[in-house]
């Protein structure tokens, strides 16, 4: 039969129409229903993914009780009881040509907007219903030899999204009555395998995931693609080459939708950067901030406790808003966390605090303090972990962020490690994720969704308001922490780590040895920049200035500010706690021969433990300024193998007769202060009739070792002067 050239041009006007209107079209089309009867994190992701692709979605059952069972397990026949009431309803009135898109919505997210859907769902050949489609036979496995024989990836129905035309639906929940509690996927697969249905009604399944992509058992297949020429990061289905709409991490790939809705649905781009991080930010009211309780946890031997107390105080939030909670459960920090909590625990609106000798478990340590929070006028609970080093605005930015558990991202320096885990195992330990190395370098920042997070975060305290044994720090055989987001987990209740801005790091407590005196004067190593702040003198970096004129007391003998007053008193106190000072004689065992020509009364620092500390000292700190000022001498690493404390004192040994040093260069830094701490003493170099007298506490002292630079230690008259000597590269 041939249309009239007149009628094909008024089709093709018509189709423009249609074209031009589609989107209004579909609208008026398509019902996009859905079922959830709780407002939580997995509602609130679908229904962003849908506004993202302006689709307007009905919620059915919200705010009614939920009688479908564990979704872990069978279950979820409400949810086909539900839909069935809006469909007869819709047959009442509706046009019969209406489509209608079932999805689930906790574990769902939309992928595109839905004219894609519909011109995708009208490819399928002889279909007016079309189910999504996995590779388990679930909940009952023993249907699958029912199922037609078929080569695809994706045999079996999947209940969580179908597309079709409301009488076929009407049909299709209509077909049997279920109980609430029976499984909707059994219903819709027993649907399926009646034969006569399945014809009738020309039920399809979306194998290859054209429109539907379920997550279980497909991680291989979906391939997350971020660093892509288009706008905004897709999936693609490998395997089948397909671009699905509509994804759901179904069963335990729940963790899996988490990760990638981190970037699906316009959520986090290259080009843009996370777009969901502004989604939510609020706005704090400076007249009315929220209660804050500020819940620190002192589970193990810190290093820099002091500075991490003192950060608590230079929190930018008013005092009066905050609830402190003091945790400790170290012996050794006690006098000093008690000192702290009794010369400021009134500055705050109230304080607790739980000592050693409370015998206290930490996991109870940490249900007190949600729970006191629950049970009190605050609003937040702010968890923080004394490893947590974290910038004075921390608090303040994780509250307006609006997430309801959110992490500040805090990593060890230089390592891997860090207060979050990207992925899970199935053991439920920690995994890699693929995007894991680049949020910890920040490569990419943003605020992301993951299964794990400790150390320090905000919890809004609504969200914590479960009952206590659903929500616990408790369980057997798993650290709190972990304990507490298996909780979270199980409770569909999304946890966050932000890296959008720097916030901190964490303390390395590994070699953190509190039998040392001053074990944090060890810690250069494993701690640099607690380290740096505490010990290295406040003008250390001026001598790098460009036009600093670095001061030479006697020829060649240059004189740099090196260590903190706080490093002297410590060093010397580390020596004398130690004791054991040689015997000032020329038989020194110490010595690979036995023998010292010019023998001082020294502790070596192979003594107190402190070689390798020192040895990296040197590198870190002396050899860039010996390098800067005997040029063309480079010697990296150092190399010395005579580093030690030396004690003058009038009444042992007093002075030190002319000699040579061993060495390229020596370095002699000066742990005290003349005329308050000893009179006398001094360095006199002979060649140059020079002397340097007036030596200043942390200030070095950097002059040649053999041949130019014959020298003496000067009478120590009165008091004790205390010196650390290295000879370097002898
Ligand atoms: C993104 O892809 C481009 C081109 O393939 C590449 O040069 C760039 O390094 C990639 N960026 C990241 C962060 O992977
Ligand atoms: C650092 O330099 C400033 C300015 O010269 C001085 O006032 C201050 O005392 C110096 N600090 C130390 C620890 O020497
Ligand atoms: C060394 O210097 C001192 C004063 O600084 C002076 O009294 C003495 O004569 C000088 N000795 C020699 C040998 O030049």
């Amino acid at each position: 039969m041939e249309e009239s050239g007149k009628l094909i041009f008024h089709k093709q006007i018509i189709a423009l129409i249609i074209l031009l209107f589609s989107h209004i079209i579909n609208a008026d089309d398509i019902t996009v229903l859905t079922v959830a009867t709780e407002d939580n994190h997995g509602l609130e992701r679908f229904l962003r993914s849908a506004k993202v692709y302006g689709i307007e979605v009905e919620v059915l059952g919200r705010g009614e009780q939920w009688n479908g069972g564990d979704m872990n397990y069978a279950g979820g026949g409400q949810k086909v009881n539900l839909l069935k009431d809006k469909v007869n309803e819709m047959m009442k009135s509706e046009n019969k040509d209406q489509l209608v898109l079932f999805t689930d919505s906790y574990d769902v997210m939309f992928l595109g907007n839905l004219e894609e859907i519909i011109n995708k769902f009208k490819s399928f050949p002889d279909t007016r219903v079309l189910f999504s489609a996995e590779q388990f036979c679930w909940p009952d496995s023993k249907l699958a030899s029912q199922y037609p024989k078929t080569e695809v990836a994706n045999p079996y129905l999947n209940s969580g999204g179908f597309i079709g035309y409301l009488p076929e639906l009407s049909e299709i929940v209509n077909y049997k009555t279920i109980n609430d509690k029976d499984d909707d996927q059994l219903y819709y697969t027993k649907v399926y395998l009646d034969k006569i249905m399945r014809n009738s009604l020309k039920i399809s399944l979306d194998h290859n995931a054209v429109i539907f992509q379920n997550l279980n058992g497909a991680l291989s297949d979906v391939q997350l693609k971020i660093n892509t020429t288009e706008e905004w990061p897709y999936i693609e289905n490998v395997a089948t080459k397909e671009r699905p709409l509509i994804v759901h991490g179904n069963g335990p790939s729940k963790l899996t939708l988490n990760h990638l809705g981190n970037y699906l649905a316009r959520s986090w781009s290259f080009a843009t950067g996370c777009a969901l991080c502004s989604e939510k930010k609020i706005k704090l009211n400076e007249d009315d901030l929220p209660n804050v309780m500020m819940a620190v946890f002192i589970e193990q031997a810190t290093p820099f406790l002091e500075e991490f107390l003192q950060q608590l105080l230079d929190t930018d939030y008013p005092k009066s808003k905050i609830h402190l909670l003091l945790r400790n459960n170290v012996e050794y920090h006690e006098t000093e966390v008690d000192e702290f909590y009794q010369a400021y625990s009134k500055k705050f609106a109230s304080a607790k605090r739980i000592k050693p000798n409370d015998f206290i478990s930490e996991a109870e340590a940490r249900n007190i303090a949600k729970e006191r929070c629950i049970n009190s006028v605050c609003d937040y609970l702010f968890s923080i972990d004394s490893l947590s080093r974290v910038e004075p605005n921390t608090l303040r930015y994780l509250l307006s962020s609006g997430y309801d558990v959110v992490a500040p991202m805090l990593v060890r320096p230089g390592q891997a490690w860090s207060n979050f885990w990207g992925a899970i195992n199935s053991a439920g330990f920690y995994a890699r994720s693929s995007d894991y190395m680049d949020i910890v370098h920040k490569v990419i920042r943003g605020i992301w969704n993951v299964p794990f997070i400790t150390n320090c975060y905000l919890a809004k305290v609504s969200t914590l308001r479960k009952p206590a044994q659903v929500l616990t720090y408790s369980k057997e055989e798993l650290d709190p922490d972990m304990a507490f987001c298996l909780s979270l987990r199980n409770l569909g209740i999304h946890m966050h780590v932000s890296n959008e801005l720097d916030f901190g790091h964490l303390v390395n407590p590994e070699t953190y040895d509190i039998s040392r005196t001053h074990p944090d004067v060890y810690q250069v190593l494993d701690n640099k920049i607690e380290w740096e702040n505490r010990y290295l003198n406040e003008n250390y970096s001026l001598n790098f200035a460009p036009d600093r004129k670095h001061l030479m007391p006697c020829p060649d003998v240059y004189w740099f500010p090196m260590m903190s007053k706080r490093f002297c008193v410590e060093w010397i106190e580390v020596m004398e706690a130690y004791g054991q000072w040689s015997d000032g004689s020329n038989r020194d065992n110490r010595l690979e021969g036995g023998y010292e020509a010019v023998p001082t009364r020294d502790i070596h620092m192979k003594q107190v433990g402190l070689d390798k500390q020192w040895l990296y000292i040197l590198k870190e700190y002396v050899r860039p300024l010996q390098e800067m000022v005997f040029t063309g001498y480079y010697h990296n690493p150092p190399v010395s193998l005579m580093n030690f404390v030396v004690r003058y004192r009038p009444d042992e040994q007093p002075s030190l007769r002319p000699h040579h040093d061993s060495s390229t260069y020596t370095i002699n830094l000066a742990l005290n202060t003349p005329h308050v701490d000893y009179e006398g003493g001094g360095c006199r170099f002979i060649r140059y009739n020079c002397s340097v007298r007036d030596t200043k506490q942390g200030w070095l002292l950097m002059h040649p070792g053999r041949l130019t630079h014959y020298h003496e230690g000067l009478l120590v008259t009165e008091g004790t002067r205390y010196i650390m000597i290295s000879f370097v590269d002898p």
